[in-house]
C-alpha cells in the first residue's frame, strides 16, 4: 500500500460525525411501501441496477439516504421521493432494511480468479488496498466505520457505482475521497471481474 492510501485509511476511522438519532425497523417498515417497486418489498431487488438494501449496514444505510436527499449523491430515479421524509423517518427506514437478510448471487467462473485476486490482495504495482480491509473477508462491511456490505450486490449495480467514483460521477466518499482514489486505479476489466466476485461474495 502506498503512503497516500495509508494515510487515508487512517484518517478515515475519525471522518464523518456519527448520528444520534435511534432508528425504529418497525416503524420504517411501514415508510418504504414504495421503495419496493424497485428495490424489492424486503430489500432484496431483483433488477440488476437497482441496489440490494436488504443486510445493509444501518449507518451506511442512514448516510446514503440524508446524500440522497440533500442531493450530495444524485440518484434521478429517485427524485424528490425522499422529500417528505424526515430525518427520524430515514433512521427508521435505515433500521428496517439492515434487520433483513440479503440474498447471495452467483459469480461469472471465467471472472472469479481475477476478481478475487484484486479483492483479496489489491495490486501493490497500483497502490491499490485490498477491499477486505474496509470491507472484510466476506464483504460484510463494517457498519461502525461506514464501510458498507458488498456481498451479494447485483454486479452491474456494483460496476457502475465504482464507474462512477471513477468519472468523479459519485463524490459522497467525504474529504478522504477513499472511493473515487481507489476506483481511480482501477481499468474496466477490473472493475468488471471485482463487481462480479462481490455478487457471488458471502
Ligand atoms: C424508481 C426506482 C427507485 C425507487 C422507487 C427507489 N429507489 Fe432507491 N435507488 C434507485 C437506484 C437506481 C439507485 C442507485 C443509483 C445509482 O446507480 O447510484 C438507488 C439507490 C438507493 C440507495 C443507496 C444504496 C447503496 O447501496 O448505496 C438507498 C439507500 C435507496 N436507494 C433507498 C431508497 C428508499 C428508502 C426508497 C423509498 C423511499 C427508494 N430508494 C426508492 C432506484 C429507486
Ligand atoms: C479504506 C477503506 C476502503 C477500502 C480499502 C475500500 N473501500 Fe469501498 N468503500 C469505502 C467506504 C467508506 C465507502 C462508502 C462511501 C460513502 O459513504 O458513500 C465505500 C463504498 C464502496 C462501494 C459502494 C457500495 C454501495 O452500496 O453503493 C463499493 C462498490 C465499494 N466500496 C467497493 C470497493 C472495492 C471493490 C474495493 C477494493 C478494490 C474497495 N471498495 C476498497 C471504504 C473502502
Amino acid at each position: 500500500m502506498n503512503k497516500l492510501l495509508v494515510s487515508l485509511v487512517l484518517s478515515l476511522g475519525v471522518a464523518g460525525s456519527a448520528h444520534a438519532l435511534e432508528g425504529d425497523a418497525e416503524a420504517g417498515q411501514g415508510k418504504v411501501a414504495v421503495c419496493g417497486a424497485c428495490h424489492g418489498p424486503d430489500g432484496n431487488s431483483l433488477v440488476p441496477n437497482f441496489p440490494k438494501l436488504a443486510g445493509q449496514g444501518e449507518r451506511y444505510l442512514f448516510k446514503q439516504l440524508v446524500d440522497i436527499k440533500e442531493g450530495a449523491r444524485v440518484v434521478p430515479e429517485m427524485t424528490g421521493m425522499l422529500d417528505p421524509l424526515s430525518e427520524q423517518d430515514l433512521a427508521d427506514i435505515a433500521a428496517y432494511y439492515s434487520g433483513n437478510d440479503a440474498s447471495v448471487g452467483v459469480a461469472d467462473p471465467a471472472l472469479v480468479e481475477r476478481g478475487e485476486a484484486l479483492y483479496r490482495g489489491g495490486n501493490l504495482e497500483l497502490g491499490l488496498p485490498a477491499c477486505t480491509g474496509c470491507h472484510s473477508p466476506t464483504g460484510q462491511g463494517i457498519d461502525t466505520a461506514g464501510y458498507p456490505h458488498l456481498a451479494g450486490q447485483h454486479a452491474q449495480y456494483t460496476a457502475k457505482q465504482l464507474t462512477d467514483f471513477r468519472e468523479n460521477n459519485r463524490t459522497n466518499d467525504g474529504d478522504a475521497r477513499i472511493m473515487q482514489t481507489i476506483a481511480s486505479r482501477l481499468s474496466n476489466r477490473d472493475i468488471e471481474a471485482v463487481s462480479d466476485y462481490i455478487q457471488g461474495l458471502r
